[in-house]
């Protein structure tokens, strides 16, 4: 069987490597069109990323189940180490690629393809990042926590829950959904970019 914190971390994986995936595929397509990109929504995106993967997905990952995998096993300690560091460096890296970001909106054209490397090398780290959490890290959770542990578990990762795996987001941040779920494509979104990005070459 599988736990309900695994699943939740596998969705909320799911739903930042859909937003990830989605920001190359609309700088291509204006690339190619030679056209400048709807900055608003960029923002809104990498707003996201900082919002829910960053502030609250892995910082539960570190604060508890990374602990209690410690805890429970001496294996995979230097793996642990290495997704930490990820974790602790996240903050600074998704806000240099903000900056990018706002680089290419105030300066434009000369700022294009900083910003395009940046992100490359943004949604490479993470998807690595997140392919050694589900192959390395959640199979281990599973073999080793205890009852005990999976209870503590789902009580903090059922809080807060990603409203991009389809769980009503919080008042506050009810506009920023609508924003980002008009923008990116499915099954996590209504927007096009993938249609934009295979029509216009
Ligand atoms: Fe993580
Ligand atoms: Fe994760």
């Amino acid at each position: 069987m599988t736990h309900l914190t695994t699943r939740i971390i596998r969705e909320e994986h799911a739903a930042l490597s859909a937003i990830l995936r989605s920001i190359p595929m609309l700088l291509a397509s204006h690339r190619r069109q030679g056209t400048l990109p709807d900055f608003a929504a960029l923002r809104a995106m990498l707003f996201y990323v900082d919002e829910f993967p960053e502030k609250r997905h892995h910082r539960k990952e570190s604060e508890l189940l990374f602990p209690k995998l410690r805890a429970r096993t001496p294996l995979s300690r230097d793996l642990l180490d290495h997704l930490d560091e990820d974790h602790a460096r996240g903050g600074r890296r998704i806000r240099d690629l903000e900056h990018a970001l706002l680089g290419f909106e105030m300066v434009g054209e000369p700022r294009r393809q900083a910003f395009e490397e940046a992100t490359e090398r943004y949604v490479n780290f993470y998807h690595d990042h997140m392919a050694l959490e589900e192959q390395e890290v959640l199979p281990l959770a599973e073999r080793v926590l205890t009852g005990q542990d999976w209870i503590d578990l789902d009580e903090a990762f059922t809080a807060n829950r990603d409203p991009l795996t389809g769980h009503e987001a919080e008042p506050d941040y009810r506009a920023l959904f609508t924003r980002i779920v008009n923008t990116v494509p499915a099954p996590i979104g209504l927007g096009s970019v993938s249609c934009a990005a295979s029509t216009h070459s």
